[in-house]
């Protein structure tokens, strides 16, 4: 049974033949250089011990002679305290925390600059090319060259219904048309802009006939219109197109807006 557990043991020495007098008889015990007693509980008979570390009872009784093996005192050999030694190196990283908590609010900004005026129409790019697969011949009148077909007509600003480019975006466009002329006729062509020709396109008559173009750039204002007019006869003219290769085209793009 071991006694591992002893509310308060005093260390007395030289009191272990006194109390436990048929210890006499055992010579072994001579080498001890001093014993404990358990005196805090009073119901119970002190028992002399060696050392608090190492202790075994013999089975009769629990408070009966301890058979005693002497240690050695480890404190005996500790030296005096060492320095501190040197920082070691910092160890590895360790892994990322959680995030932190939501920040509070930061302060009101300042107002800001007084944007550019709006525009009714937010549609900044304008382009269109159309083309014809109809020859025409000059009349006793001016007739409005119409166009049968589109490569390009964004946002349909071209109205193929009424032949005439529509401006709702105000700015600077560039506009070209191209067609092929009659041999031995005539060709005479306006580039109008509303009901005023803004350029002509002309090539007299020959016996060859050739390709021939016109192009120009307009300052327009929302709502102008530009188109394409024959002029009328005084003598033959024409242009020249087939149903399957276009000969005729007419072009035009913004360059740069009025309003950005
Ligand atoms: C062209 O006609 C439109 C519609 O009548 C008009 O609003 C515009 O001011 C005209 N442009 C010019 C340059 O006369």
């Amino acid at each position: 049974m071991m006694l591992a557990i002893l509310p308060i043991l005093f260390l007395i020495s030289s009191l272990q033949a006194s109390l436990l007098p048929g210890e006499k008889a055992t010579p072994k015990k001579e080498t001890r250089r001093g014993s404990c007693i358990r005196c805090c509980d009073s119901s119970e008979q002190p028992v002399s011990i060696t050392s608090s570390r190492y202790i075994r009872m013999t089975s009769d009784s629990a408070y009966s002679l301890p058979k005693v093996r002497p240690t050695i005192d480890i404190t005996i050999l500790k030296g005096e305290k060492g320095e501190t030694g040197s920082t070691g190196l910092s160890g590895p990283e360790g892994k990322e925390g959680q995030p932190g908590l939501q920040g509070s609010n930061g302060r009101k900004g300042q107002k800001g600059q007084l944007g550019l005026p709006g525009n009714s129409c937010k549609q900044y790019y304008v382009a269109f090319s159309v083309g014809r697969r109809k020859p025409l011949h000059s009349s006793d009148y001016y007739q409005h060259v119409t166009f049968d077909m589109e490569f390009v007509n964004l946002y349909k600003h071209f109205n193929m219904f009424t032949g005439k480019f529509f401006c709702y975006v105000a700015g600077i466009y560039f506009f070209s048309l191209n067609v092929h002329t009659w041999n031995y006729k005539e060709t005479y062509l306006h580039i109008m802009r509303n009901n005023t020709e803004a350029a002509i396109l002309y090539a007299q008559p020959s016996e060859r006939s050739i390709m021939q173009s016109q192009s120009l750039m307009l300052d327009l204002l929302e709502g102008d219109e530009v188109w394409v007019r024959m002029f009328k006869r005084e003598r033959e003219n024409a242009i020249y197109s087939e149903e399957s290769d276009i000969y005729i085209i007419f072009n035009g793009h913004l360059i740069k807006p009025a309003i950005e």
